[in-house]
């Protein structure tokens, strides 16, 4: 077995820690961070561990679900490069391979679409609970509290050991998802709620609850259809990313995963996670015209702006999925009209590539730069973009979900600390206390 060679120089002590392997050595090369325990100075000595603020190179789990090489900017989902199922598959078929681990034969994709499409509707106090929110309550806060709302008509789903018990709940959250993210755009469009329709497509019954005004059945426009099932399928999983983690790290406790699953969308609702495609749109609007380009970009490096929709954490090439939704726009722009932001987009792209600064810095644009311009051609409002990327994001929260339960080196998710307070002191009585 491969291994490193420890010496500390307080001890003059030298240690041998293995180093393990994932598919590919290059990537996945990692020692255990519990392997550093060994390495003490005295016997009572605590041992050695690794800080790490923010996970920046610390792999929390094992896991076969998504790769990512940064580098050069590839993302395949079980083996599968992204820009292949982008243009083969549909959503239903990514969100069952997620889950699953393998593509469906066409039987097993019928029971898989049957069984969502039959956990769509929600109980009936739903709509009580989406009355409560103001009218001008945040879409996405709507969905976190309605995700977690979920758990308390299904109180069987604690039992998350039984496979059974979580393959239905599976179902639910993603049948049940569509509907509490149409709901949330209704309630913010003052809108009736509309009832699912079973004999659409996954996201043809989504578009149906967004948009069916008075006609007796709804029927979604094919290309617009086809262009949000590949915006799913984009947004399906993307490993250990901050939601996801936040996924698993609640799951850990053993906690249902209604309320995992509303950490995690918490989680992607920030600026710097799912919450960017909104922030991009602001930042758009905000520059408002290609001549201002150039003095947004110098405030951006005065460090006075941040480039919202660019920079990654993993990626430091071009997005692969920024590719093919770039390519997307234009299909959609056919059916709805042009979107007069894509033009400043593509000026602040243009711009932004050719500056060290983001050269320097492999800055280039992420999934969330030109999605919301999509989604905005389409009708919805820049408040629900996010609440349109949590949507598919459950069949990955879902997939890293059963991969935490049935993983035997997974505990209860627990980090240690570097003390850094007061060693100890005496307590004082108020009346004796001075400020500080
Ligand atoms: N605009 C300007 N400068 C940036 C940006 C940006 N968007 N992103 C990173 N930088 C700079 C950063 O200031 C730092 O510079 P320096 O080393 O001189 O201090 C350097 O690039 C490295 O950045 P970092 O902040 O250490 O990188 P990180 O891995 O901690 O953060 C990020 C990743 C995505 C949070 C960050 O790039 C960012 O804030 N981007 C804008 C928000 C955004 O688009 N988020 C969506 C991410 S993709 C989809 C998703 O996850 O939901």
């Amino acid at each position: 077995m491969d291994s490193l060679s420890i010496t500390d120089n307080r001890t003059g002590k030298t240690y041998e820690v293995p180093i393990h392997y994932g598919t590919f050595p290059k990537y996945g090369a990692s020692i255990r961070g519990a392997d550093l325990r060994n390495i003490k100075v005295a016997e009572d000595d605590f041992g050695l561990m690794s800080f790490d603020p923010a996970f920046v190179n610390s792999a929390s789990c094992k896991s076969s679900i998504t790769f990512i090489d940064g580098e050069r900017g590839i993302l395949r989902y079980r083996g599968y490069p992204i820009e292949q199922l982008a243009e083969q598959s549909n959503y239903m078929e990514v969100a069952y391979l997620l889950v699953h681990g393998e593509l469906p034969t066409k039987t097993q994709y019928d029971t898989w679409v049957h069984a969502i499409t039959h956990h769509t509707i929600v109980h009936e106090s739903m709509k009580e609970v989406f009355h409560g929110f103001h009218y001008d309550a945040h879409p996405m806060t709507m969905l976190i509290s309605t995700l977690a709302a979920l758990s308390s008509f299904y109180p069987a789903s604690r039992n998350v050991a039984d496979p059974e018990v979580r393959m239905l709940q599976i179902y639910r959250l993603l049948g049940k998802v569509i509907t509490l993210a149409a709901m949330a755009f209704r309630h913010t469009m003052g809108l009736p709620y509309v009832m699912p329709d079973n004999d659409l497509s996954y996201v043809g019954n989504f578009m149906n609850m967004m948009w069916r005004m008075a006609e007796c059945r709804y029927t979604p426009n094919p290309v617009l259809e086809r262009a949000l099932d590949v915006l799913f399928i984009l947004h399906a999983d993307h490993e250990q990313n901050c939601s996801a983690n936040a996924m698993r790290v609640v799951a850990s406790s053993q906690c249902d995963p209604y309320c995992s699953a509303a950490a995690a969308a918490a989680a992607l609702f920030g600026p710097l996670h799912g919450g960017a495609n909104e922030a991009v749109l602001k930042m758009l609007r905000q520059i408002g015209a290609k001549d201002k380009v150039n003095q947004f970009i110098k405030d951006v490096k005065e460090r006075k702006a941040l480039l919202m929709g660019f920079g990654h954490r993993v990626y430091k090439n071009y997005d692969p999925r920024a590719k093919v939704i770039k390519r997307l726009a234009e299909e959609v722009f056919e059916v709805t009209g042009k979107n007069p932001l894509i033009e400043l987009a593509v000026e602040l792209e243009r711009i932004a590539l050719q500056d060290d600064y983001f050269v320097s810095r492999k800055l280039f644009p992420n999934v969330d730069f030109y999605s919301g311009i999509i989604y905005e051609a389409m009708g919805m409002p820049s408040e629900y973009f996010t609440v349109v990327f949590a949507v598919p994001r459950m069949s990955g929260w879902l997939a890293q979900w059963q991969e935490l339960i049935l993983d035997p080196d997974q505990k209860i998710a627990r980090p240690r600390q570097v003390y850094t307070g007061v060693a100890i002191r005496d307590f004082e009585p108020i009346e004796k206390r001075q400020a500080k």
